[in-house]
């Protein structure tokens, strides 16, 4: 039993559209993965020429495919393809994108940017295209962060792990899927980062490795723990992350730094920012640490509710 009290669901502030202030920003900043529109029922990602439409109903994706053309238009952006996905009720009926408009001869693969930093994306590889852009503030975080030995865990396709080594920290990233961790060496490849210069890649399980670098010694001045809300490792570990996020975070103290910064992240919908300080509190106390927290600020383009829940304890 987990012993967090569950959150009440937050409001959700109506659909709105990005303003020109925040679109002629990213140009600014080298950033053309982010959000267009957010609402809760459907939103629309624009990935470089591709834009992605995920909605919960069909007259919802249908709503947003007519208001699409006169806001492009008005905002001078263009696109070549659109991609729709519906976001199902069960994690088990997740599905790739499919393609609403465009060219389907065109290859599933493209690259995008974020903050100058190249990642590649694949609408065909299931459900997620590659890079989750509710992350970007916390990716900024860490790349500004000075860490020099990064540990990033549950890293998919390494986009943390390549934000720090843009800014010269040696990495070290676990996912389960070896297919996402060669995805994660190709994202450092993208950017003229060798990936065999000063980064480890380990298709492993978090639980089972996490030990043996303490065993070993290592220690690492900022730590990634961004766990799915469920999954089962690789001796058919269960992991749920409402109860088990404590012990990971401790997990994760035995690799730390005494000043290492660490990012604790979820999408549960049945956890918030508070739950994730409550368990950091119990954890930094229990290990005698010191640590304090700190929450990048909302992103322009995403209202925080529509975001991971996120907290460093640094
Ligand atoms: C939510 S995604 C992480 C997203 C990533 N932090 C990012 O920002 O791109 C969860 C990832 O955890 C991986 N995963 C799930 N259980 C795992 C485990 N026990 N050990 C290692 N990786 C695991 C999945 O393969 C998946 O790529």
């Amino acid at each position: 039993m987990s012993r967090f009290s569950i959150p009440s669901s937050s409001p959700k502030p109506p659909g709105q559209w990005i303003s020109s202030a925040i679109l002629n920003g990213f140009a600014l900043a080298g950033t053309n993965a982010h959000r267009l529109y957010s609402s809760e029922e459907a939103w629309v990602e624009r990935f470089g020429e591709d834009l992605l439409l995920s909605y919960k109903y069909d007259s919802a994706r249908d709503s947003l495919l007519e208001a699409l053309p006169e806001w492009m238009e008005a905002h001078q952006l263009s696109h070549r393809r659109i991609f729709g996905k519906l976001l199902p009720l069960q994690n088990e009926e997740r599905v790739a994108p499919t393609l609403i408009e465009g060219d389907a001869a065109l290859p599933l693969e493209t690259v995008v940017e974020e903050n100058g930093i190249k990642f590649g994306l694949d609408f065909a590889a299931g459900y997620s295209a590659g890079l989750f852009i509710d992350q970007r503030a916390n990716r900024a975080f860490l790349r500004r962060s000075g860490a020099r030995r990064v540990l990033n865990t549950f890293a998919y396709t390494c986009s943390f792990s390549v934000a720090a080594a843009v800014a010269g920290a040696e990495t070290t990233s676990i996912d389960l899927s070896k297919k996402s961790v060669d995805r994660g060496r190709a994202n450092f490849l993208l950017n003229g980062i060798d990936p065999s210069a000063g980064h480890r890649f380990y298709a492993d399980d978090v639980l089972e490795l996490l030990p043996r670098l303490a065993r070993k010694g290592e220690k690492f001045d900022a730590i990634v723990l961004d766990p799915p809300t469920f999954s089962r490792g690789n001796k058919g570990r269960r992991f749920q992350v409402e109860n088990d996020f404590e012990e990971l975070l401790l997990l994760a103290f035995e690799v730390a730094t005494p000043k290492a910064k660490v990012l604790l992240s979820t999408n549960c919908t049945r956890m918030n920012r508070r739950t994730l300080e409550t368990i950091a509190r119990f954890c930094v106390k229990a290990t005698r640490r010191s640590g304090t927290f700190h929450c990048e600020p909302p992103l322009p383009d995403l209202p925080a509710v529509f975001a991971a829940q996120t907290l460093w304890v640094c």
